[in-house]
């Protein structure tokens, strides 16, 4: 470099502001399309730790068409899959049900990352995660019991009400006699549904709802034996 080029680089430096707001800009916009593509469902297969692809299978099912659970037993109507009928039904992306709550995501990225994490599997089926309720959801998103969906923006009502939309049936399943049970003790979200009070009533066994399963039924699925 001559004396005369040194003289002129002074001038470089002022480049340096245009060169972080380009990469302020670069950064803002794959995070905001970074942003979008995780509210996507296949975000879930692609980043996950284990094959989200059995979860994202029951969801793309469509009601009133025969179908596979998670496990790949076969399911008469997937209206019977909690996923399947809200995504269907009312546009719900996996985060609607599945929560995300900031600190939580902060904490699992830090735990990915660091492989800070157990993933327990299903003895029968492999690959697929053992079988979480309605609870842990909750619990991580911070909802109190049966807000997670029993909520303004998804089902506004109390038990209660949610009792009377049922009363026509002729076994009512959500009127609590004995124990105030989990929504997920029936509505399943990636297999058939299974009605618990058939274990007792044979009413409710007259009243089974398309695709959903008897207590014996479920029980005889090889994953639930
Ligand atoms: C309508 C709400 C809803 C939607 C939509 C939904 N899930 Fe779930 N998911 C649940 C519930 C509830 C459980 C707890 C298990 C159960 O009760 O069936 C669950 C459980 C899971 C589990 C834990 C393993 C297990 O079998 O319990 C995974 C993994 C999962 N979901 C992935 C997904 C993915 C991926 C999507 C989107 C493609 C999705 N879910 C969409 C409600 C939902
Ligand atoms: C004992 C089993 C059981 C439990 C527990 C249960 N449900 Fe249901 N639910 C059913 C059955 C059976 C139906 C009828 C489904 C059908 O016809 O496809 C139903 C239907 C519904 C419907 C549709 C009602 C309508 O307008 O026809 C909603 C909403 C609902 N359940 C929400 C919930 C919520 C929220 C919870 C938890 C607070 C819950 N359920 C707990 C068995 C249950
Ligand atoms: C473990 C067995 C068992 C299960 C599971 C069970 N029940 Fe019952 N239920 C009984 C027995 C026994 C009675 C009669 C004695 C009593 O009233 O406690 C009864 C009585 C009832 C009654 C009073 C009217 C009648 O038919 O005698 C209602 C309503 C009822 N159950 C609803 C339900 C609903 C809804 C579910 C599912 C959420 C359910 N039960 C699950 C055993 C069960």
């Amino acid at each position: 470099m001559t004396t005369e080029e040194k003289k002129a680089s002074p001038k470089r430096p002022k480049k340096a502001p245009v060169i972080i707001g380009v990469v302020a800009a670069i950064v803002v916009v794959a995070g905001a399309g970074m942003w979008v593509w995780h509210e996507q469902p296949s975000f879930c297969g692609a980043i996950c730790h284990v094959p989200m692809d059995p979860y994202l299978e029951t969801y793309e099912a469509e009601p009133g068409q025969a179908g596979t659970d998670k496990w790949g037993n076969e399911v008469t109507d997937a209206a019977a899959m909690t996923a399947a009928y809200h995504r269907a039904e009312a546009d719900s992306s996996c985060l609607d049900c599945h929560t995300p709550v900031l600190s939580e995501q902060v904490s699992e990225g830090i735990n990915w990352v660091s492989g800070n994490y157990e993933v327990v599997l299903n003895d029968t089926y492999d690959g697929v995660l053992l079988e979480r309720s309605a609870s842990p959801l909750t619990e991580a998103s911070g909802a109190e019991k049966d807000e997670l969906c029993l909520n303004e923006s998804c089902h506004p009502m109390t038990r209660e009400e949610l009792a009377e939309k049922t009363a026509d049936r002729a076994f009512n399943p959500h009127v609590i006699q004995h124990d105030k049970l989990d929504c997920t003790t029936c509505h399943k979200a990636h297999r058939a549904s299974v009605y618990y009070c058939t274990q007792c009533h044979d009413e409710a066994e007259d009243d089974l709802p398309a695709g959903w399963l008897s207590m014996k039924e479920a029980g005889a699925l090889p994953a639930t034996a």
